[in-house]
């Protein structure tokens, strides 16, 4: 008796494994959008690997295995020094970006935002966004395969008057190479973002598209100011969002860009199904499923949609709603 409800429970799990590895084959068929991808959180792993440094792959491996388990927000952003010790060059970066794309496309992903703060490699910030667009285009995105990359510069509430400046200049300089807008990231409990609004001012009045990581701590105190001032067409986590800026948000139809596995392993929230945006979902508000760092958390848009069907109770058909319509939120 016991042995048969042994090969009945063995059962059932086969079964599952299999019914999961078809969802996600049939999700990786989906055309979809990535519209939340960090660069820094997304060089392919076998690609660091191959480029760093022996102690370099450790550090990076024990950081990996860390994030695994879940980790700290603020610990979190650690491991983002070492990865930019890791891509130290233009060419680095270029073969980097390639490998990305050429990884999203094996993902079914046929629109991606890579969302990059400029850097100096050696050569000065225009020549790292000139890498990243040349990675892009020797990768074959747009040309011998489907997918379309396209750049979000990003920048942060501590970034200097100066640093914000040179972004919005590169942004519009290379508005029709490729740059769709900012992205307002890093960690959300340094800088005040009112000392550099003046100039984020000028980048929407030149009408470049914002996109704003909102709600990743529960204490952030320029919540509203952000909204009010910058009208960011979409919204990165938005999980403690304060009354005001979530009544702004369903006012706005703000769509919210929601990456789960990222939510859970950063502690933003303690179970996938306690994703705020999966009740704004259910309420009719626009969300999308996207990655944020898919290195950092060892994940695929693919498997982001399984883990909305099969750890939050999405439907397949829902799912594929969501996808199909996340192309409309693209910020160029
Ligand atoms: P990079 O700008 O291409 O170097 O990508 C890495 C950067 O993205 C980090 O230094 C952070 O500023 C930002 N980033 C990545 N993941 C997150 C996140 O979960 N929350 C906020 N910022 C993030
Ligand atoms: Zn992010």
């Amino acid at each position: 008796m016991k042995s048969a409800s042994i090969i009945v429970g063995l059962v059932c799990l086969i079964m599952n494994s299999l019914l999961a590895d078809e969802t996600l084959l049939s999700f990786k068929q989906l055309p979809k959008a990535e519209l939340h991808l960090h660069l820094g959180g997304s060089f392919p792993q076998e690609y660091l690997f191959s480029i760093a440094a022996a102690d370099q792959r450790e550090q990076l491996a024990c950081f990996l295995d860390l994030i695994s388990q879940g980790v700290d927000y603020h610990r979190g952003f650690q491991v983002f020094g070492l990865i930019a010790q890791i891509v130290n060059s233009e060419e680095k970066l270029q073969n980097g970006v390639s490998w990305l794309c050429r990884t999203l496309e094996e993902d079914g992903v046929q629109y991606v935002e890579i969302r990059t703060g400029l850097k100096d490699l050696g050569q000065g910030t225009e020549e790292y966004l000139k890498a990243v667009l040349r990675g892009i285009q020797e990768s074959g995105a747009g040309k011998s395969f489907k997918l379309k990359a396209k750049i979000v510069l990003s920048l942060q509430r501590s970034s200097s008057a100066a640093m914000v400046e040179d972004t919005i200049d590169l942004a519009l300089k290379y508005r029709d190479q490729g740059v769709v807008g900012i992205d307002i990231s890093g960690n959300s409990a340094l800088g005040q973002i009112d000392q550099v609004m003046p100039h984020l001012l000028r980048a929407k009045r030149e009408g470049l598209a914002f996109t704003i990581h909102l709600g990743e701590l529960p204490d952030e105190a320029d919540q509203m100011l952000l909204l009010t001032q910058l009208e960011p067409k979409r919204i990165g986590h938005g999980v403690h969002l304060c009354d005001e800026a979530k009544e702004w948000i369903l006012r706005h139809q703000t769509p919210l860009e929601v990456c789960l596995t990222s939510s859970v392993l950063v502690k933003m929230i303690a179970d996938y199904k306690l994703h705020p945006g999966l009740d704004l979902f259910r309420s009719g508000h626009p969300i999308f499923f996207c990655t944020d760092d898919p290195l950092l958390f060892s994940t695929t848009l693919s498997e982001e949609l399984l883990r909305a069907h099969q750890l939050c109770g999405l439907s397949i058909v829902e799912i594929e709603s969501l996808v199909k319509e996340s192309f409309n939120y693209t910020l160029q």
